[in-house]
Protein backbone atom coordinates (compact mmCIF):
# COMPACT_ATOMS: atom_id res chain seq x y z
CA UNK A 1 0.00 0.00 0.00
CA UNK A 2 1.50 3.77 -0.94
CA UNK A 3 0.60 6.83 0.96
CA UNK A 4 -0.95 10.07 -0.72
CA UNK A 5 -0.98 13.11 1.83
CA UNK A 6 -3.21 15.93 0.75
CA UNK A 7 -2.09 19.26 1.20
CA UNK A 8 -3.90 21.53 -0.90
CA UNK A 9 -6.09 24.36 -0.38
CA UNK A 10 -5.72 27.65 0.20
CA UNK A 11 -6.27 27.63 3.91
CA UNK A 12 -8.84 30.79 3.74
CA UNK A 13 -10.40 30.05 6.67
CA UNK A 14 -7.47 30.47 8.59
CA UNK A 15 -6.22 33.94 6.94
CA UNK A 16 -3.71 35.57 7.56
CA UNK A 17 -2.28 32.44 9.65
CA UNK A 18 -2.01 30.58 6.24
CA UNK A 19 -0.36 33.97 3.94
CA UNK A 20 2.57 32.61 3.55
CA UNK A 21 2.47 29.30 5.17
CA UNK A 22 0.87 25.99 4.13
CA UNK A 23 -2.13 25.16 6.73
CA UNK A 24 -0.55 21.32 7.65
CA UNK A 25 3.05 23.69 8.68
CA UNK A 26 0.84 25.70 10.96
CA UNK A 27 1.62 24.23 15.08
CA UNK A 28 -0.10 21.64 16.65
CA UNK A 29 1.82 22.45 19.90
CA UNK A 30 4.89 21.10 19.71
CA UNK A 31 4.59 19.85 15.84
CA UNK A 32 3.71 20.75 12.50
CA UNK A 33 0.19 19.73 11.92
CA UNK A 34 1.22 17.44 9.19
CA UNK A 35 3.18 15.17 11.25
CA UNK A 36 0.20 13.94 12.78
CA UNK A 37 -1.19 12.54 9.51
CA UNK A 38 1.89 11.71 8.23
CA UNK A 39 1.88 9.16 11.55
CA UNK A 40 -1.17 7.44 10.80
CA UNK A 41 0.49 6.47 7.74
CA UNK A 42 4.01 5.64 9.22
CA UNK A 43 2.07 3.45 11.89
CA UNK A 44 0.19 1.48 9.56
CA UNK A 45 3.71 0.61 8.05
CA UNK A 46 3.61 2.58 4.74
CA UNK A 47 6.87 3.25 3.47
CA UNK A 48 6.42 4.95 0.15
CA UNK A 49 3.89 8.42 0.66
CA UNK A 50 3.31 10.95 -2.27
CA UNK A 51 2.84 14.60 -0.61
CA UNK A 52 0.71 16.90 -2.63
CA UNK A 53 0.35 20.70 -2.39
CA UNK A 54 0.14 24.07 -4.43
CA UNK A 55 2.18 25.43 -6.15
CA UNK A 56 3.25 28.42 -4.13
CA UNK A 57 3.97 25.86 -0.91
CA UNK A 58 5.39 22.80 -2.20
CA UNK A 59 8.93 24.02 -1.94
CA UNK A 60 7.80 24.65 1.66
CA UNK A 61 7.04 21.00 1.92
CA UNK A 62 9.84 19.84 0.68
CA UNK A 63 12.15 22.11 2.70
CA UNK A 64 10.62 20.49 5.58
CA UNK A 65 9.76 17.13 5.13
CA UNK A 66 12.78 16.20 3.11
CA UNK A 67 13.58 13.17 0.98
CA UNK A 68 11.87 11.02 3.68
CA UNK A 69 15.29 9.26 5.21
CA UNK A 70 14.33 10.81 8.75
CA UNK A 71 11.17 9.28 8.96
CA UNK A 72 12.27 5.66 7.56
CA UNK A 73 10.27 6.41 4.23
CA UNK A 74 10.65 7.75 0.45
CA UNK A 75 8.86 10.83 -0.10
CA UNK A 76 8.00 12.53 -3.36
CA UNK A 77 6.70 15.25 -4.25
CA UNK A 78 3.72 16.59 -7.12
CA UNK A 79 2.56 19.87 -7.58
CA UNK A 80 -1.48 20.82 -7.73
CA UNK A 81 -1.29 23.48 -10.15
CA UNK A 82 -4.69 25.08 -9.21
CA UNK A 83 -7.29 23.91 -6.30
CA UNK A 84 -9.22 21.56 -8.10
CA UNK A 85 -10.82 19.20 -5.23
CA UNK A 86 -9.35 16.51 -3.19
CA UNK A 87 -10.37 14.14 -5.44
CA UNK A 88 -7.71 15.80 -8.61
CA UNK A 89 -4.95 15.79 -6.05
CA UNK A 90 -5.04 12.22 -5.37
CA UNK A 91 -5.30 11.46 -9.06
CA UNK A 92 -2.30 13.43 -9.84
CA UNK A 93 -0.46 10.32 -7.80
CA UNK A 94 -1.96 7.87 -10.31
CA UNK A 95 1.63 7.78 -11.92
CA UNK A 96 3.39 6.61 -8.80
CA UNK A 97 1.40 3.42 -8.99
CA UNK A 98 2.67 0.48 -11.71
CA UNK A 99 1.29 -2.46 -10.06
CA UNK A 100 -1.84 -3.42 -8.09
CA UNK A 101 -1.19 -1.44 -5.12
CA UNK A 102 -4.04 -0.10 -2.74
CA UNK A 103 -4.16 3.57 -1.40
CA UNK A 104 -4.14 5.05 1.76
CA UNK A 105 -5.02 8.88 1.02
CA UNK A 106 -5.15 11.30 4.48
CA UNK A 107 -5.41 15.14 4.34
CA UNK A 108 -2.62 16.74 5.85
CA UNK A 109 -4.79 18.88 8.02
CA UNK A 110 -6.99 16.07 9.85
CA UNK A 111 -5.66 14.92 13.38
CA UNK A 112 -6.34 11.58 14.79
CA UNK A 113 -6.73 9.95 18.28
CA UNK A 114 -8.02 6.71 17.60
CA UNK A 115 -5.35 4.02 16.00
CA UNK A 116 -6.47 3.28 12.51
CA UNK A 117 -3.26 1.52 11.67
CA UNK A 118 -4.43 -2.16 11.96
CA UNK A 119 -7.55 -0.85 9.85
CA UNK A 120 -5.40 0.36 6.90
CA UNK A 121 -2.74 -2.47 7.24
CA UNK A 122 -6.06 -5.39 7.28
CA UNK A 123 -7.13 -3.45 4.14
CA UNK A 124 -7.57 -5.75 0.84
CA UNK A 125 -9.67 -4.33 -1.73
CA UNK A 126 -12.96 -2.23 -2.16
CA UNK A 127 -13.12 1.05 -0.16
CA UNK A 128 -12.50 2.17 3.78
CA UNK A 129 -13.76 5.12 5.53
CA UNK A 130 -13.91 6.41 9.02
CA UNK A 131 -16.77 7.97 10.25
CA UNK A 132 -17.03 10.19 13.78
CA UNK A 133 -19.94 11.71 15.41
CA UNK A 134 -19.89 16.07 15.29
CA UNK A 135 -22.03 18.74 16.51
CA UNK A 136 -21.80 20.27 12.71
CA UNK A 137 -22.26 17.94 10.26
CA UNK A 138 -22.94 20.15 7.62
CA UNK A 139 -19.32 21.18 7.50
CA UNK A 140 -18.29 17.95 6.45
CA UNK A 141 -19.02 14.61 3.99
CA UNK A 142 -21.84 12.83 6.04
CA UNK A 143 -22.85 9.15 5.76
CA UNK A 144 -25.71 7.88 6.74
CA UNK A 145 -26.10 4.26 8.32
CA UNK A 146 -28.60 1.28 7.80
CA UNK A 147 -26.66 -1.06 11.10
CA UNK A 148 -23.60 -0.52 10.05
CA UNK A 149 -23.77 -0.56 6.62
CA UNK A 150 -23.26 2.96 4.68
CA UNK A 151 -26.21 3.80 2.90
CA UNK A 152 -25.51 7.05 1.96
CA UNK A 153 -23.01 9.77 1.28
CA UNK A 154 -23.13 13.45 0.98
CA UNK A 155 -20.90 16.22 0.87
CA UNK A 156 -21.56 19.37 2.91
CA UNK A 157 -25.50 18.46 3.03
CA UNK A 158 -27.87 21.74 4.10
CA UNK A 159 -29.78 19.07 6.16
CA UNK A 160 -27.73 16.27 6.66
CA UNK A 161 -29.19 12.71 7.19
CA UNK A 162 -26.81 12.01 10.52
CA UNK A 163 -24.41 13.58 12.63
CA UNK A 164 -21.70 11.17 10.91
CA UNK A 165 -18.87 13.10 9.09
CA UNK A 166 -16.99 11.45 6.59
CA UNK A 167 -12.90 11.78 7.90
CA UNK A 168 -10.45 12.77 6.53
CA UNK A 169 -8.73 9.32 5.61
CA UNK A 170 -9.71 7.13 2.63
CA UNK A 171 -8.51 3.42 1.72
CA UNK A 172 -9.18 2.86 -2.15
CA UNK A 173 -7.98 -0.21 -4.46
CA UNK A 174 -6.13 0.66 -7.26
CA UNK A 175 -9.35 1.45 -9.58
CA UNK A 176 -9.99 4.94 -7.39
CA UNK A 177 -7.69 6.16 -10.41
CA UNK A 178 -10.07 5.66 -13.21
CA UNK A 179 -12.99 6.08 -11.21
CA UNK A 180 -11.18 10.23 -10.85
CA UNK A 181 -10.11 10.20 -14.45
CA UNK A 182 -14.56 9.97 -14.80
CA UNK A 183 -15.24 12.01 -12.40
CA UNK A 184 -17.22 14.90 -13.62
CA UNK A 185 -16.91 18.59 -11.46
CA UNK A 186 -19.14 19.73 -8.44
CA UNK A 187 -21.39 22.20 -8.17
CA UNK A 188 -18.29 24.32 -6.80
CA UNK A 189 -15.99 23.49 -9.82
CA UNK A 190 -13.85 20.24 -7.82
CA UNK A 191 -13.98 16.48 -7.99
CA UNK A 192 -14.85 15.52 -5.08
CA UNK A 193 -13.41 13.08 -2.80
CA UNK A 194 -17.24 11.83 -1.61
CA UNK A 195 -17.92 11.17 -5.78
CA UNK A 196 -14.64 8.83 -5.46
CA UNK A 197 -16.39 6.56 -2.27
CA UNK A 198 -19.47 7.07 -3.46
CA UNK A 199 -18.53 4.82 -6.60
CA UNK A 200 -17.60 2.04 -3.98
CA UNK A 201 -20.53 2.59 -2.20
CA UNK A 202 -23.17 2.48 -4.88
CA UNK A 203 -21.18 -0.92 -6.20
CA UNK A 204 -21.47 -2.18 -2.73
CA UNK A 205 -17.88 -2.10 -1.98
CA UNK A 206 -17.56 0.40 0.82
CA UNK A 207 -16.76 -0.21 3.98
CA UNK A 208 -16.56 2.18 7.54
CA UNK A 209 -15.42 1.73 11.07
CA UNK A 210 -16.82 4.25 13.45
CA UNK A 211 -14.12 6.21 15.95
CA UNK A 212 -14.02 6.00 19.54
CA UNK A 213 -11.86 9.29 20.43
CA UNK A 214 -11.69 12.58 19.26
CA UNK A 215 -10.97 13.58 15.35
CA UNK A 216 -10.14 16.92 14.49
CA UNK A 217 -10.07 18.87 11.14
CA UNK A 218 -8.17 21.50 11.87
CA UNK A 219 -9.12 23.73 9.21
CA UNK A 220 -10.42 26.21 11.52
CA UNK A 221 -9.13 28.53 14.37
CA UNK A 222 -11.40 27.08 17.09
CA UNK A 223 -10.38 23.37 15.68
CA UNK A 224 -7.16 23.94 15.07
CA UNK A 225 -6.75 25.46 18.73
CA UNK A 226 -8.81 22.02 19.43
CA UNK A 227 -5.99 20.28 18.50
CA UNK A 228 -2.75 21.60 20.07
CA UNK A 229 -4.71 21.51 23.58
CA UNK A 230 -5.85 17.89 23.03
CA UNK A 231 -2.87 17.28 21.38
CA UNK A 232 -1.25 18.19 24.60
CA UNK A 233 -3.66 16.50 27.12
CA UNK A 234 -3.20 13.24 25.50
CA UNK A 235 -0.26 13.06 23.58
CA UNK A 236 2.44 14.79 25.85
C1 LIG B 1 -13.00 17.55 3.06
C2 LIG B 1 -13.98 16.59 2.39
C3 LIG B 1 -15.09 16.21 3.36
C4 LIG B 1 -14.49 15.63 4.63
C5 LIG B 1 -13.45 16.61 5.23
C6 LIG B 1 -12.70 15.94 6.37
O1 LIG B 1 -13.62 18.76 3.30
O2 LIG B 1 -14.49 17.21 1.22
O3 LIG B 1 -15.93 15.24 2.78
O4 LIG B 1 -15.52 15.38 5.57
O5 LIG B 1 -12.48 16.99 4.25
O6 LIG B 1 -11.73 16.77 6.93
P1 LIG B 1 -12.79 20.15 3.45
O7 LIG B 1 -12.19 20.14 4.84
O8 LIG B 1 -11.72 20.13 2.40
O9 LIG B 1 -13.77 21.25 3.28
Amino acid sequence: MKGVLICGGTGSRLKPLTDITNKSLLPVYNKPLILYPLQVLLDAGIHDIVIISGTEHIDQMAEFLGSGEQYNCNFSFKVQEKPGGIAQALGLAANEYSDDESVCAILGDNVYFDDISDTIKAFSSGAHIFLKEVPDPERFGVAELDGSTVVSIEEKPTQPKSNLAVTGCYIYDKRCFDIIKNLQPSARGELEITDVTKWYLEHGELNASMLQQEWIDAGTFESLHKASVLVREKFI
